[in-house]
């Protein structure tokens, strides 16, 4: 069987930053609710002539170009949205027109903010299973069109950005790659967080919008909750399952929702802060995108080095979460 190794990575993010006093002439918030809250200080917004795809292909040619893998040689388009372009044709399609993958497969996988995580593990078995090679892998997202900008329990949270990454299935006998995924979901909680308006269970019509249900619905109080919960849970499998240790982490790149939240997982597995990336602060939660971003970052930075465990945990709605392991 193969390993599923993660040969590129590239991130893009809108130009325009709108900062927490930006936020403070528009809602009843000041700088100082929203830092204590959640550890974001500015995110990022999409000019509007910009739609998912656009973010999502310029992403992807930063990863291509980081991998060396040129789009004619990838089997398979997968894209993490829950803002795509249109309810069809996928993302994906759009992208795999754009950037001239001619012989690729797309299609947009659904899973919030764990978006990322439920892609990395289709991408796992398909390229474990022999039957692809190379795979690009694309988070998206422009949440600052479906936020209430008159909602300060909402709209001081979201960002966009896009952030890609090109897996290769590779022989041999080193350790390295995808050790496991892990994904998980419970839709008792879909109420906690949802965007109804325009599906088939409330199709636009004057009074939906009028109700604002085209736009982004939250209890952020008891997601807060459930995602420590859940996340130290996946965690601690995918440890466990792969027989390591707290301690063996050289990484934790959680989902960048709150900084309150990452720090209670940190504090729940006992994980030193300086093995955690954090860089909600610049980008605010931008949902999928956030642990492909952050990854990014981590590499570009040097915050990773061959050889060491990064453990991946994501937590959206729906609910879902989930986890992966990878020796670097
Ligand atoms: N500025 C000032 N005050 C505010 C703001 C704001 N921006 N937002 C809320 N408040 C007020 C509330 O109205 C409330 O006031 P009240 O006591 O007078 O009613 C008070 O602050 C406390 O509100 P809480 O909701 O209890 O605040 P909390 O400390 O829980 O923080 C937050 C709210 C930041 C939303 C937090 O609950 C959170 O981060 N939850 C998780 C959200 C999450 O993970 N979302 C993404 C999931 S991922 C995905 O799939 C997209």
């Amino acid at each position: 069987m193969k390993r599923v190794k993660i040969i590129g990575t590239g991130s893009y993010v809108p130009e325009k930053v709108l900062t927490n006093f930006d936020l403070e002439k528009m809602v009843d918030t000041s700088d100082e609710w929203i830092h204590t809250r959640t550890g974001m200080s500015e995110r990022r917004i999409a000019s509007d002539k910009d739609k998912a795809s656009d973010l999502a292909v310029k992403a992807a040619h930063k990863a291509l170009k980081d991998s060396g893998v040129t789009p004619e040689e990838i089997d398979l388009i997968l894209v993490a949205t829950a803002t795509p372009d249109m309810f069809f044709p996928s993302t994906a399609c759009f992208v795999q027109s754009a950037i001239g993958a001619k012989k690729s497969a797309a299609f947009d996988i659904s899973a919030a903010c764990s978006g990322y995580i439920y892609a990395l593990s289709v991408a796992e078995q398909y390229i474990k299973s022999g039957k692809y090679k190379t795979i690009l892998l694309i988070a998206t997202e422009i949440f600052s069109r479906y936020i209430d900008w008159t909602d300060r329990n909402t709209c001081v949270l979201f960002g966009d950005g896009a952030a890609a990454t090109v897996l290769k299935g590779v022989g041999g006998n080193k350790a390295d790659g995808i050790i496991s995924t892990l994904i998980y979901s419970d839709g008792k909680y879909a109420d906690l967080l949802y965007l109804m308006g325009g599906g088939s269970s409330s199709p636009l019509t004057h009074e939906t919008i009028d109700n604002k249900l085209h736009l982004l619905k939250m209890k952020g109080n008891s997601l807060f909750k459930i995602a420590v919960k859940n996340m130290v849970k996946a965690a601690r499998e995918a440890l466990t399952l792969n027989g390591y240790k707290v301690s063996d982490i050289d990484l934790l790149i959680p989902h960048q929702a709150n900084k309150r939240i990452i720090d209670a997982v940190a504090e729940n597995l006992e994980l030193p802060k300086e093995k955690i990336f954090v860089n909600i602060e610049k980008y605010g939660n931008t949902s999928a995108v956030s642990i492909p971003l952050a990854l990014d970052e981590a590499l570009k930075g040097g915050r990773i080095k061959e050889g060491d465990l990064i453990l991946m945990v994501a937590f959206g709605g729906g609910l879902t979460w989930g986890s992966a392991l990878i020796r670097w």
